[in-house]
């Protein structure tokens, strides 16, 4: 064997490879010198018959011939792939303006969400939240709400299986339990609003949807601090600038168990102002929640003692707001998700 000869089957593989035009000369030239018919695999196989002495000069040599050999077939192949490439069908022009990205919008009861925690806020209110997935007794036990009640029955509450919990859960049907949660962790005087989505058991109409939103007020203060007169005022200053207009609030005297006296709570119709129309029924006036001063039992609930504090609450309806500010005739198309209702706001 001769070191020379190796040299020469290196230096014209070597310059084989370079000059490969393209893929199907260089592979087969890989072949021709690499493969296992290749005069160099000959040599490798043959490396075994030499002495010890030949092994130790020449095994280095010819594998060092093979590896050489193996990387110019490899850079062979990286060059051919980058001349082969059809770099003028690849140009881009960085000057095309880029795609327009649809860009996505708030929801129109998100929207309104926020409006109103900008009125609160500015009158000095904090804003609470509580869990969707309600406890039966902050949902209704805390608040009064007799264990026979109508409203806990399976037609206008969600129950959630509570199989091996000590609790029964559901999906809260008003914002009210989150007086309860507040309260449990504050002490008076303060004034809260608690927007949040409320779930009911019920079939759905024009006016009726089982998903929507309530938002709660509650102040509270010593006795004697916040009375009914201060309510009303408030409502009338909040409605006022929610609509943009001066509105007037009439309470009439209704029941919930969580308040005493207990109030359905109107405001003068927006659209007429009063005078009567269709959208008021003739009425001049537009119904929009409940309303009144809290039981000293809900107090109690949450670890009040009785007769310390007074204050008021209300529970109104999101979407009739949203429904009357932008003139929308059915409740179900807020949450219908169809993208043509939604994209007009
Ligand atoms: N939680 C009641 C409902 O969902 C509304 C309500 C009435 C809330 C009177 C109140 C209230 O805070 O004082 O129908």
């Amino acid at each position: 064997m001769r070191i020379e000869r190796i040299s020469e089957i290196l230096e014209e593989g070597k310059r084989a490879f370079s000059e490969a035009a393209d893929e199907a000369s260089r592979s087969e030239t890989e072949v021709r010198l690499l493969g296992r018919k290749s005069e160099l695999s000959e040599i490798l196989r043959g490396l075994k018959d030499l002495s010890p002495e030949e092994k130790r000069e020449f095994g280095p040599v010819v594998q060092g011939a093979r590896r050489a050999l193996e990387e110019a077939a490899a850079a062979a192949k990286e060059r051919l792939l980058v001349e082969g490439r059809d770099w003028e069908s690849e140009r881009i022009d960085v000057s095309l303006p880029g795609a327009d990205d649809p860009l996505g919008h708030l929801h129109p009861v998100t929207t309104m969400i926020r409006e109103i925690e900008d009125i609160f806020t500015r009158l000095g209110f904090e804003i609470a939240e509580g869990p969707e997935l309600e406890t039966e007794f902050y949902n209704f036990d805390a608040l009064n709400v007799p264990a026979d009640h109508p409203a806990r029955d399976m037609q206008d509450t969600f129950f959630v299986e509570s199989d091996g919990f000590d609790t029964r859960y559901l999906l809260r049907t008003h914002t009210s339990p989150v007086q309860v949660r507040y309260m449990e962790t504050h002490t008076p005087p303060f004034r809260i609003i608690v927007p949040g989505r409320v779930f009911r058991n019920e079939s759905t109409d024009a006016s009726h949807e089982h998903t929507f939103h309530q938002f709660e007020s509650l102040v509270v203060g010593e006795t004697g601090d916040v009375t009914v007169g201060h309510f009303k005022h408030l409502g009338e200053t909040f409605f006022s600038e929610f609509f943009g207009r001066h509105v007037e609030v009439r309470l009439r005297p209704s029941y919930f168990p969580f308040v005493e006296p207990g109030f359905e709570f109107d405001i003068s119709c927006v659209l007429c102002g009063g005078a009567g129309c269709p959208a008021c029924k003739r009425t001049g006036w537009l119904e929009v929640g409940g309303a009144g001063m809290v039981q000293q039992k809900v107090f109690e609930a949450a670890g009040y003692p009785r007769g310390k504090y007074q204050g008021f609450a209300w529970g109104f309806g999101l979407e009739r707001l949203v429904m009357m500010k932008r003139r929308i005739p059915d409740i179900r198309l807020l949450m219908s998700g169809d993208l043509r209702f939604i994209r007009q706001f």
